[in-house]
């Protein structure tokens, strides 16, 4: 039986420098299936272990993690460059539940890197082509936090696809949209069978889910990812529980129905 915490070798293809403090990361090679949602446990040897969401889709045959710099493991990898190697294990986690997206508006919230984990499902959802409109409502604190800028105009060139940007602090330069990201729901019309996936800072997470609720949203419509601190990733060790879940195999997604009655998310 192969040990399911033996990482493999990955080389760094490319890094990009998303921000001052997100670095892209695109590795290869990728033997494993991997859907939008899920994470990895990456290893710098000598360092440690973190789990980091996948970025990337699989449906472009590539394996991208974007990494902000936090602490030990994070920190040695922004060090590397194309060419060094890391090792990876997964993919892990529940990801997010393809069904409930077909043929429907979805409304993506993010802020600041949380935007890495539904840059996987939107791209997804564009190659199969299967929804009805995508909104993407995008916040960051400053014009310079805003991760994936490249990417933009590709996403408002596709039909049914409307991205909206805003910055909590602009600067002299910046012509768009400044104040929260919830904010932005305002701009958009919305089928009353929308989706919604929001994923950022707990206390974006905690504004928006309520600007949600207001817009009639129901607990199933709305869905979001958690972060804890994990060890294992695959539901051995118990260090990322909440209640009686693990968020590393019953999540890292989850419905606000599945969040409610959770004393760590107060809405
Ligand atoms: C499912 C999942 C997906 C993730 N995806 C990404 C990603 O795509 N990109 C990314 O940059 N980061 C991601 N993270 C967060 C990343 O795993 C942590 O920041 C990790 O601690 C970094 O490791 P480090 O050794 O560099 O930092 P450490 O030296 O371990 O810690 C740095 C600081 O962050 C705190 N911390 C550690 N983990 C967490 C956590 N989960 N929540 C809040 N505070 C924490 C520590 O207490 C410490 O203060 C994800 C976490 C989870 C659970
Ligand atoms: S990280 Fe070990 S049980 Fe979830």
């Amino acid at each position: 039986m192969q040990n399911p915490y033996l990482p493999y070798k990955a080389t760094i293809k490319s890094v990009k420098q998303e921000t001052p403090d997100v670095k892209t990361f695109q590795l290869e090679p990728c033997n494993f299936e991997y859907m939008p949602g899920q994470f990895l446990e990456l290893s710098i040897l000598g360092i440690g272990e973190a789990p980091i969401s996948i970025t990337s889709s699989a449906t472009r045959k590539i394996l991208e993690i974007s990494v902000k710099l936090m602490g030990q493991v994070t920190g040695a990898l922004h060090e590397l460059e194309a060419g060094d190697s890391v090792w990876i294990r997964g993919a892990y986690g529940n990801g997010f539940p393809l069904e409930r997206f077909e043929g429907k508006e979805i409304v993506f919230v993010g802020g600041g890197i949380g935007l890495a984990p539904l840059r996987s499902l939107i791209n997804y959802l564009i190659d199969k082509k299967n929804f009805k409109k995508i909104y993407i409502l995008y916040g960051a604190r400053t014009p310079d936090d805003l991760v994936f800028k490249d990417e933009f105009d590709v996403w408002n060139k596709i039909k049914n696809v409307e991205l909206h940007v805003t910055v909590d602090k602009g600067t002299d330069d910046w012509k768009g949209n400044v104040g929260v990201v919830g904010a932005l729901l305002k701009k958009i019309n919305i089928a009353p069978d929308a989706v919604s996936v929001v994923c950022g800072p707990p206390i974006m997470i905690h504004f928006v889910v309520k600007d949600l609720k207001s817009l009639n949203f129901s607990d199933d419509r709305i869905i979001s990812t958690m972060e804890r601190m994990m060890k294992c990733g695959i539901g051995k060790c118990g260090h990322c529980n909440i209640g009686e879940k693990y968020v590393c195999i019953d999540g890292p997604v989850f419905t606000l129905g599945d969040m409610k009655g959770n004393r760590e998310f107060k809405i």
